[in-house]
């Protein structure tokens, strides 16, 4: 299961290829434009979700689809012995591996090219695994997230976070103007992209609801499942261990 929702329509190549070329393209304004257009609320997402697994305190943790690494930078607050990054854009994975040497952490975090669907590594070998707004993006969902249990040590912890669509008023309403009106519209001002700020309304609409995750989860072998919705339900930080 994954949807089929693809940043650009007239496009005929697979949707990993679509996403790679996507964040490729915006890459260089990701980072300011995800502070921007969620008002600076994604830095606090981040950080909710380190304190979840800070209760591990995991020495070994993997961030997927790390982009330009923010969740892995913000998880070295966690003093771990390694982090590792992996991502499907070249170009996110630069602008990434740029902040983490001027932040002096480039001794801890390793960025690295590689498909969250098919792990290069080795299974039971992280303490931790992360995902920020990344799992939307797969091509199949299910192999995504049982390649993150392989990979996750018994008793590790996973902490995912994916924006979503809030269900009470008004905060469902507001959402609305806003993620479908106003952002696509300043999204492609600035990132001089014109599908991927349209595909991010329509991805976080096709992706599975709260319940049906949990149970994507649960499938994957994950267990204590539970989600927390952060800033009324607008993004929901999904918790689990193995
Ligand atoms: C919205 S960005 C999130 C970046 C970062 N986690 C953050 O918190 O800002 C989503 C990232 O997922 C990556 N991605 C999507 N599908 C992937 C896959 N199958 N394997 C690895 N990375 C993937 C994209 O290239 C992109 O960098």
């Amino acid at each position: 299961m994954g949807t089929n929702i693809k940043p650009y329509n007239k496009d005929k190549s697979s949707k990993k290829e679509q996403i790679a070329k996507m964040f490729d393209s915006i890459a260089e304004r990701y980072d300011f434009l995800n502070h921007f257009l969620s008002l600076g609320i994604d830095i606090l997402w981040r950080k909710r979700a380190i304190r979840e697994i800070s209760k591990f305190k995991p020495k070994y943790i993997l961030d997927i689809a790390t982009g330009t690494g923010d969740l892995a930078i913000e998880a070295c607050r966690l003093n771990p012995k390694k982090v590792v990054g992996i991502d499907i854009s070249n170009n996110m994975l630069d602008f990434g591996r740029v902040k983490i040497k001027k932040k002096g952490l480039d001794n801890i975090i390793q960025m690295t090219y590689g498909d969250s669907e098919d792990l290069q590594l080795e299974d039971n070998s992280f303490d931790a695994v992360t995902a920020g707004f990344g799992v939307r993006n797969f091509e199949n969902l299910a192999k995504g997230l049982s390649e993150m249990n392989r990979v996750m040590k018994k008793d590790g912890i996973v902490a995912i976070i994916e924006p979503a669509e809030p269900v009470i008023f008004p905060f469902k309403q507001l959402y609305n103007l806003y993620f479908k009106s106003i952002l696509p519209f300043i999204g492609k001002y600035f990132s001089k992209d014109d599908s991927a700020y349209t595909y991010l309304p329509q991805s976080v609409e096709a992706f599975p609801s709260r319940e049906k995750f949990i149970e994507e989860l649960n499938k994957a072998g994950f267990k204590d499942t539970k989600f927390i919705p952060l800033t009324f339900g607008v993004a929901a930080l999904y918790v689990a261990t193995k």
